[in-house]
């Protein structure tokens, strides 16, 4: 169990619905020394009501964490956190948290090793409600380097279903100014898509969309990508960083189109396409993972959120029996896991 782990009964400091609409509210609490406790990427767990139907505390990410209090946004789903939008100030709610792992930044302190952390650039994805994740982060990098002189190149990318979804953009605006005070502008680069192409200063499209436009840098300098969002997203990704480098050290090799080298893919077909992908990198010897390393956040379904009901399991690959997987507890374990761990379904 972690060790700053608290239950309390928590002051409700304020509950405003964002962007004038009713499904997207910004709660917060009251929680001495936050910025001390939670890191980012953490969640808490939420008592909203003790009737029978809703008995089950509901997992939420931490927006924000500051000298008082904790932020969360969230968006309103079903009957919990339609019942957390009637929550008024000064009411109290029972929280239990810091919850879970944590993005660890300290990997990007070249102070640390500098020859594990050679890294250029830092992609930090969020798409639809995992950019809640994800905002906290981004602030506690904009702090990391307002005492740094390492010149990584940040690309911030957020992904939504139209405008009135950016349920953040105030706090984007305010970061923005943060990198200006920064004088590091050419550092940060913010990409905000929408699926409708609906929000003018943004793209159209998926935050996967974006690959193509950083295909180029992904293959020849080394990057660290933090990713929250939908499986599926994270996947999708994940699948497109493997393929560009596994071809990128075929076309290294010059072998790309040696019969041996796709005889001997063959028997990766039978399995599921990322395995796939590992496992001919691995097998040809290509430095995949060396050029790269991707950490995801898996807001999976979950019941206690505390590691008492196997409720939110995530296949993982057993590191001392290769042809074995176990399974691993997201709310324990996670939410944040290395994905060469993961074994995708
Ligand atoms: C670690 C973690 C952090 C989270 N952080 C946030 C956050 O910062 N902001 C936010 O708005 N939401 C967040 N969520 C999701 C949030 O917990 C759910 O939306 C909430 O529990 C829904 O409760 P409900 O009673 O309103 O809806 P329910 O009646 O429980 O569910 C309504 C619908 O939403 C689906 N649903 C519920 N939870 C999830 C989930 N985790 N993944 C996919 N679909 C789901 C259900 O299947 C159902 O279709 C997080 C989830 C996890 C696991
Ligand atoms: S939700 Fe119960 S073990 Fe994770």
């Amino acid at each position: 169990m972690q060790k700053n782990r608290q239950m309390i009964d928590c002051k409700i400091l304020s509950n405003k619905k964002i962007l004038n609409t009713e499904k997207y509210f910004m709660l917060e609490l009251e929680w001495k020394n936050a910025n001390k406790i939670f890191l980012p990427g953490q969640f808490v767990e939420i008592e909203i009501s003790k009737s029978l139907d809703t008995i089950l505390r509901k997992p939420f990410t931490v927006f924000d964490a500051t000298k008082n209090s904790i932020k969360i946004i969230y968006k309103v789903l079903g009957k919990g956190t339609r019942l957390l939008s009637y929550q008024k100030k000064a009411d109290f709610l029972n929280i239990i948290g810091p919850l879970g792992n944590f993005y660890n930044t300290k990997i990007l302190d070249a102070k640390n090793d500098k020859k594990e952390n050679n890294f250029q650039n830092i992609f930090i994805i969020g798409a639809g409600t995992g950019a809640a994740n994800i905002h906290f982060l981004i602030k506690n990098i904009i702090n990391f380097e307002q005492n740094n002189n390492d010149n990584y190149y940040y690309y911030l990318i957020l992904g939504f279903k139209s405008k009135n979804d950016i349920f953040c953009l105030k706090e984007i605006f305010e970061l923005k100014r943060r990198i200006a005070d920064l004088k590091k502008v050419e550092n940060f680069q913010i990409f905000i898509t929408t699926d409708d192409g609906s929000f003018d200063n943004g793209k159209k499209g998926y935050v996967t969309d974006f690959f193509g436009k950083f295909e180029n840098k992904l293959k020849s300098e080394k990057s660290l990508i933090f990713m929250c969002g939908p499986k599926i997203v994270i996947k999708k990704w994940y699948e497109k960083m493997l393929k560009l480098n596994v071809n990128n050290s075929i076309e290294n090799l010059g072998d790309f189109k040696n019969p041996k080298i796709k005889n001997k893919s063959k028997d990766f077909k039978k399995e599921n396409k990322v395995l796939g992908l590992e496992r001919s990198a691995k097998k040809f010897d290509f430095r995949v993972t060396e050029s790269f390393k991707m950490f995801a956040s898996f807001e999976e379904y979950m019941a206690c959120g505390l590691g008492v009901c196997n409720g939110c399991v995530i296949k993982v690959k057993d590191q001392k029996n290769k042809e074995k997987f176990k399974y691993k507890k997201v709310c324990e374990c996670g939410t944040i896991f290395d994905l060469e761990e993961i074994l995708w379904d």
